[in-house]
């Protein structure tokens, strides 16, 4: 079988969807299912390319338990849109930009995070403007959405036995 590919979109690529990267990933390993779902992160904005995560993002996963520090940020291609199976965007200004890459597509695999999730939230906030407290909340949505983003897959059968 194919792996289910996943990618987490935000806007710089260096705060949440990095974050959300390490996050569903270390669920994946832990699942045993590393073979079967592979994960990747990219930003719509092409400012941070080739650059590690924010400094501080990382601190607030390490507390956590994550490592992210060997990421580099990358942009969004419209091949990726035909490419990922699941393609999570973590507001709704990264969901507008991904659907304008590929105007006439169906976008049925393109999702907000938080729509798979139990959170009251829709969006997951950018952080890199504000205090350190915005990467906690980051993680808190994150962690939250990525037990039901696993859920959603298993649910749709994609997965071996
Ligand atoms: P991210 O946060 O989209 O969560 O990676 C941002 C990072 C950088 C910028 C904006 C948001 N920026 O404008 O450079």
């Amino acid at each position: 079988m194919m792996p289910v590919r996943v990618l987490f979109v935000c806007l710089g690529n260096i705060c949440r969807s990095p974050t959300a990267h390490a996050v569903f990933e270390r669920l994946v390993d832990a699942e045993g299912l590393q073979h079967q779902i592979e994960v990747d992160s990219a930003g719509t904005g092409g400012w941070h390319v080739g650059a590690p995560p924010d400094r501080r993002a990382v601190a607030a996963a390490r507390v956590r338990g994550y490592c992210m520090e060997h990421l580099r940020a990358r942009q969004v291609l419209p091949e990726d849109l035909d490419e990922f199976d699941y393609i999570l965007a973590m507001d709704h200004s990264n969901l507008q930009h991904l659907r304008s890459m590929r105007p006439r597509v169906d976008h049925d695999r393109l999702l907000l995070l938080l729509s798979l999730g139990d959170c009251e939230e829709d969006e997951v906030p950018d952080p890199y403007y504000g205090g350190e407290d915005g990467f906690d909340l980051v993680l808190d949505l994150i962690e939250s959405a990525s037990a039901g983003l696993l859920q959603a897959i298993r649910d749709s059968g994609q997965l071996e036995a």
